[in-house]
């Protein structure tokens, strides 16, 4: 049997959890998907994706962790023996896998940017060059693979450390500074001229903008923003100490996630109008504009190094929680060696990667349906697969769990205020599933 670890302190949890859910999905995905779909009112739309259907599922899934104790597989084959139930662990590692092949890529991209910005290519520099700069970069070839490999390459070596000595110590002290650092882009960026109609695209809501695939985006990105939906959470909560409260943990990863990705709006939208850029540009929205706002600030080469040095250090939270789903499995179900399931996890996620990277240059031409490879594993994650585990998740806690296990872990028994289990049950058994069942079957089209 492997001795479980668990985080050291409140704080470490929190960290930790948080850091899984703060990363490029707040300050790389959410903005250049809020550009493609409208803005404003694709924000609201997220943010009721947030509360009603991103909170519950993340209670559930810490829920289903901490009672069971085990990986996102052996959590449903020990509550639901001999049931099928355990397919929503499976397609949890499937969706890992996609995942983590082209957060890698992007990863790469920031690792790169760190030394562009630190090296000051980015001076006098006009938003058509940075659009060109961005586009040959990732197009070319062997660039982009060997960031994506070192990325992975450090992502393996926390993960092999363990718990406590490395995923929580890496965020809870990198966490903070990132906030602060983004503050500091907002002022600067809030500042620039024609600021107001970068707000203005943010935050006022115009429904005719907004399509119900906008609406099927935004819930895929609630998913992807969050951790949730593919057992990440799960594994995570396996690892929290009972005496933790599940609500209040959940609610505080979700506000700061939100908050996070809302202050990285702020920054760069500001930008992307005070620059001419296209909002609806797409994946090299942020790589393109904070650049610019860099070059507005005093020490501006510093600032921007420090800022990619700490987005990499965010993605490195995620994917060090991501790569923990696949490595927790196969230690726990099959007494594998964390660091060789940790080698053999990161190299076969790392080889999928390159083909991800590929397909901005020379794969290009391969497309289904109408997205290159890249593209394709991202669609397929943060919209399909992780809706779909989400959805079974919480017709799982809604429906097949034992009533008295959700109680226990909500109340640590007996010990909390249990006032808000009518609304949690009611969350999980109805809105959620019928709100992802709706949206999803709208967008893809069956309905
Ligand atoms: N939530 C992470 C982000 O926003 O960057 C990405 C992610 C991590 C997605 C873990 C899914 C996951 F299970």
């Amino acid at each position: 049997m492997v001795e479980r670890d668990s985080f050291g302190t409140r704080l470490g949890v929190l960290a930790a959890a948080a850091g899984s859910a703060i990363g490029l999905g707040n300050i790389w995905r959410f903005p250049y998907i809020l550009g493609k779909n409208g803005g404003g009112a694709f924000l609201i739309i997220y943010l009721i994706c947030i509360v009603i259907i991103g909170i519950p599922i993340m209670i559930s899934e810490f829920i289903i962790g901490r009672s069971t104790k085990k990986n996102a597989i052996g959590a449903f084959k020990k509550l639901a023996p001999k049931t099928p139930w355990s397919i929503i662990g499976w397609m949890g590692l499937l969706s890992a896998i996609a995942v983590l092949s082209f957060y890698g890529v992007v990863a790469g991209w920031c690792m790169n940017y760190v030394v562009s910005t630190a090296t000051n290519t980015f001076i006098g520099k006009t938003a058509q060059d940075m659009t060109n700069i961005f586009t040959s970069f990732t197009s070319s070839t062997w660039s982009p693979i060997l960031w994506q490999l070192l990325f992975m390459f450090i992502t393996g070596y926390i993960v092999v450390s363990g718990i406590k000595d490395g995923i929580e110590k890496y965020s809870k002290i990198l966490m903070p500074v990132l906030l602060i650092l983004i503050i500091i882009l907002d002022i600067r960026a809030l500042t620039l001229d024609r600021a107001n109609e970068g707000l203005k695209f943010l935050f006022e809501p115009n429904f005719n903008q907004l399509t119900l695939n906008g609406v099927f985006i935004a819930l895929g990105h609630a998913f992807f923003s969050l951790s949730i939906g593919m057992g990440t959470m799960l594994t995570y909560g396996s690892y929290i100490n009972d005496s933790e409260n599940l609500k209040s943990t959940a609610l505080k990863v979700c506000i700061a996630d939100t908050v996070i990705a809302i202050l990285a709006g702020l920054a760069i939208f500001p930008a992307v109008f005070a620059y001419g850029i296209k909002p609806d540009t797409g994946a090299g929205l942020a790589f393109m504009s904070l650049p610019l706002v860099f070059q507005q600030m005093p020490l501006g080469n510093l600032f921007g190094a420090l800022f990619f040095i700490l987005l990499t250090v965010a993605a490195l939270t995620s994917s060090i929680s991501i790569l923990e789903v696949i490595v927790a499995y196969f230690t726990e179900e099959y007494n594998f060696s964390r660091t060789k399931i940790t080698i053999w996890g990161a190299s076969f996620v790392s080889i999928i990667g390159i083909i991800c990277s590929l397909s901005n240059g020379v794969l290009k031409k391969y497309t289904i349906f109408n997205m290159n490879f890249m593209d394709l594993m991202n669609y397929l994650s943060a919209n399909i697969l992780l809706p779909l585990g989400g959805l079974l998740i919480s017709i799982f806690v809604g429906y097949y769990m034992d009533k008295k296990i959700i109680i226990t872990q909500l109340y640590n028994n007996g010990t909390l205020s249990n006032k808000s289990i009518s609304l949690f049950m009611f969350l999980v058994k109805i809105v959620s599933p019928i709100a992802i069942i709706f949206v999803f079957l709208k967008g893809i089209k069956i309905i």
